[in-house]
């Protein structure tokens, strides 16, 4: 067998001319879609793709184009939360059509390319060892392909729902690199508020990526009997100021909300007077006014520092 360095040239597969090409499109692409926003949290499940299927939702409703990317490439959960699992995709010459909601949001994951329930995403190799390296490599170039090759159009919000970590946001502002902004989850648990503490001084601090904001899920419990709140989380004190100071809203939890999760069913549409509902729509509106260049972290007026 030959190794690389004795193969003339690039043997024929024209590597940089695929590269350039690729990232070419990338440009284009990028340039037909108005604001980036990637939805993250160091902690695991504390409800990224939830917030990211209704925060679409609300988006839309509210009149704006909006597509989807599911960039947990492993662990892909959106096709099912906004139920489009049973789309096919659709290649031609200039991408892929996206799967695309009654309501109209266009949706690419992993999810719709693979066979069966139970498949997991496995990366081809000599052997999984070779797999296991590269596969960082490989996923960073799935989620160039997802949005590079998808036939988005025209969007007004890309929204990308991130794995847990922090460990992809890089890959991510230098596939974007006018990434408009992220939106933190966190719940009231000290123990998810330590670690997304981290995922803001990786944005803000390290990558330079603009913080929309925090959004607490699973911040309380209403009552469903006496309409009361109550807290969800045994926190003693309230969230912490680094957090609160660009908090963007509290969504309480809703077990239909879990449900309408589970459905694939717009919850936002089937509940809209629920609190949580409510919550999502404000998100929504919050993340508009960041792009129309609010401020929407200042200090009100007369407030003293
Ligand atoms: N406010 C809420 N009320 C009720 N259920 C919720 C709420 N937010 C999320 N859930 C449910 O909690 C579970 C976890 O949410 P989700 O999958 O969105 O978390 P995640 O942060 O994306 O997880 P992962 O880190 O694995 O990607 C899901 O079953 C979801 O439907
Ligand atoms: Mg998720």
């Amino acid at each position: 067998m030959k190794t690389y360095k004795e193969l003339p040239n690039d043997a024929g597969s024209n590597i940089i001319g695929q590269v350039t090409a690729q990232a070419n499109r990338l440009q284009k692409r990028l340039a037909s879609i108005k604001h980036t926003v990637a939805i993250m949290s160091g902690k695991g499940g504390v409800g990224k793709s939830s917030l990211t299927a209704n925060l679409a939702t609300a988006l839309t409703r509210k009149g704006n184009a909006v597509g989807v990317v599911d960039a947990d490439i492993n662990g892909p959960t959106l096709a099912k939360m906004m139920g489009v699992r049973k789309a096919t995709l659709v290649y031609s010459q200039v991408g892929v059509k996206p799967a695309i909601t009654p309501l109209g949001t266009k949706l690419i994951s992993m999810d719709l390319l693979l066979a069966e329930d139970d498949a997991p995403v496995l990366w081809n190799a000599h052997t999984q060892k070779d797999a296991f390296t590269w596969r960082s490599t490989m996923e960073v170039g799935a989620l160039r392909e997802f949005i590079a090759d998808t036939e988005w159009g025209q969007l007004d919000y890309l929204l990308l729902d991130l794995p847990p970590g922090t460990d992809r946001l890089p890959n991510v502002a230098e596939l974007i690199p006018n990434l408009g902004g992220v939106v933190v989850v966190t719940i009231p648990s000290e123990v998810s508020q330590l670690i997304v503490k981290k995922s803001v001084t990786m944005a803000r601090d390290i990558l330079k990526v603009p913080i929309i904001g925090v959004v607490e899920n699973m911040a309380f419990y209403v009552c469903q009997h006496c309409g009361e709140e109550e807290p969800l989380f045994s926190t003693e004190g309230a969230l912490d100021s680094t957090l609160q100071q660009a908090i963007l809203g509290g969504i309480p939890f809703d077990p239909r909300l879990a449900r309408a999760n589970d459905n694939g069913t717009p919850y936002l549409d089937e509940y809209p007077d629920a609190p949580a509902s409510k919550a999502l729509m404000q998100v929504a509106e919050k993340i508009q006014a960041f792009f129309e260049g609010e401020d929407l972290h200042a200090p009100p007026v007369g407030a003293v520092s």
